[in-house]
């Protein structure tokens, strides 16, 4: 693949998205990073104080559903790489209100999708299109078997229905247009930057404060983690050097009960915040289940790492020691996450049920 030197990067302000413009930042300074987000309630240019003067970022506040934008700023910017990022991406989310993931997720897709390829081909441009997806569109796992690239898509949540169409219309540009896209499903990520809806995040901030830590039906749902950093790197090697047109599965090969991970965590933060072990245990309160729960994932990557060389770093005690070490030190972040908004989020979602 010829170099890709200006590179739209979509939801650069959120979780994952801000790991890896840190890292493109860090790591191309001849490349030019131009980071488009609405900055919704997930996104935080927070994220970003550290990368935000680089000669080589620029950050554009906007929305991947307006057309107009999205193609005056592919052309105008002379953009021949995109990652995208941008999403609505919390499950919970998504069953109280459907309609915001089919509009970005879908239609924003959609919208990215049909603005590069005609501004590409006007200009003649040959690009990338790299679309970041999730291992939830296959559906969910029994005990045994892993998803693999090739298992068929049964997405059950309104989030990863929304995901499984953008695929879809992603490889659909491919097969249709031999527009040059290449897709990633990645399993659950966690580490710094987290938005405190999500479980590990929700779960360190509840345990700081010695709030109940509430884990939905029995806890045996199952998910496999992976270190936010290693998803980025993951998402330097497919973007520079996956084929055009195919699908890099990607997971931790760290699958764990949600019961299980609530308790290592509740040991973690007695040993750090010099309390009696077992006192945060005593917070677990079993709660109403989330509606249509996905029983287990757990993703084969052995396609990335035998055509790519990719492997996750990050063990699972490390990953999840430098995660709390960073919640802890970074109180103005997550008192700035936590304001009126999402304590109402948090009302209706745990008080309301
Ligand atoms: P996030 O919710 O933390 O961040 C999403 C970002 O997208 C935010 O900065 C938000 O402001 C921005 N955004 C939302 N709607 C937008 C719009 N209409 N226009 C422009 N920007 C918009 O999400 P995340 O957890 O960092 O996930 C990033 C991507 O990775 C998503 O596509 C998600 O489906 C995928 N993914 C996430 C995980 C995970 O465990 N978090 C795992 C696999 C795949
Ligand atoms: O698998 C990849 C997906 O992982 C990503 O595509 C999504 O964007 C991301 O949000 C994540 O989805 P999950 O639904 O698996 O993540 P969440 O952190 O919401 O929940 C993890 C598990 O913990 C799940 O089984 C539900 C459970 N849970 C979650 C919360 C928030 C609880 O038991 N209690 C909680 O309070």
């Amino acid at each position: 693949m010829a170099s890709n030197p200006n590179i739209l990067i979509t939801g650069g302000a959120g979780f994952i998205g801000s790991h890896v413009i840190r890292r493109m930042v860090n790591r191309y300074p001849d490349y030019h990073i131009i980071n488009l987000d609405a900055l919704t309630y997930a996104g935080n240019l927070n994220n970003l104080l550290d990368v935000q003067d680089a000669d080589n970022y620029e950050f554009v506040k906007g929305d991947i559903t307006d057309h107009d934008l999205v193609a005056q700023l592919v052309s105008e910017k002379k953009i021949t790489g995109i990652i995208h990022l941008a999403a609505e991406s919390h499950v919970d989310r998504s069953i109280e209100d459907p309609m915001a993931f089919v509009k970005t997720n879908v239609l924003g897709t959609g919208n990215l999708l049909d603005a590069a390829r005609k501004v590409w081909k006007q200009n003649g441009v040959e690009g990338r299109f790299y679309h970041i997806s999730t291992d939830e569109v296959y559906g969910e796992l029994g005990p045994t078997g892993y998803f693999t690239e090739e298992t068929p898509y049964a997405p059950r949540s309104p989030y990863s229905a929304s995901k499984a169409a953008s695929d879809h219309l992603v490889r659909a540009y491919f097969s249709t247009f031999g527009f040059p896209i290449v897709i990633s499903n990645c399993s659950n990520n966690y580490g710094p930057n987290q938005f405190p809806e999500k479980l590990i995040p929700l779960m360190i901030h509840n345990i700081q404060h010695q709030k109940e830590l509430p884990v939905y039906g029995d806890g045996s749902n199952i998910r496999d983690w992976l270190y936010v950093e290693d998803h980025a790197e993951a998402i330097d090697v497919i973007y520079h050097r996956g084929k055009a047109g195919e699908t890099y599965n990607i997971g931790g090969g760290n699958e764990w009960k949600n019961i299980d991970l609530v308790r290592t965590l509740c040991k973690l933060m007695d040993d750090k915040m010099g309390r009696l072990l077992g006192t945060s245990e005593e917070l677990i309160r079993f709660v109403k289940d989330r509606q249509g729960h996905d029983h287990r994932y757990a993703i084969d990557f052995s396609k990335l790492t035998r055509e790519l060389g990719w492997t996750p770093a990050t063990d699972f005690t490390t990953g999840l020691s430098k995660t709390i070490d960073w919640y802890l030190e970074n109180q103005e972040w997550i008192n700035q996450v936590t304001d009126g908004s999402y304590q109402q989020f948090y009302t209706r979602q745990y008080h309301e049920r």
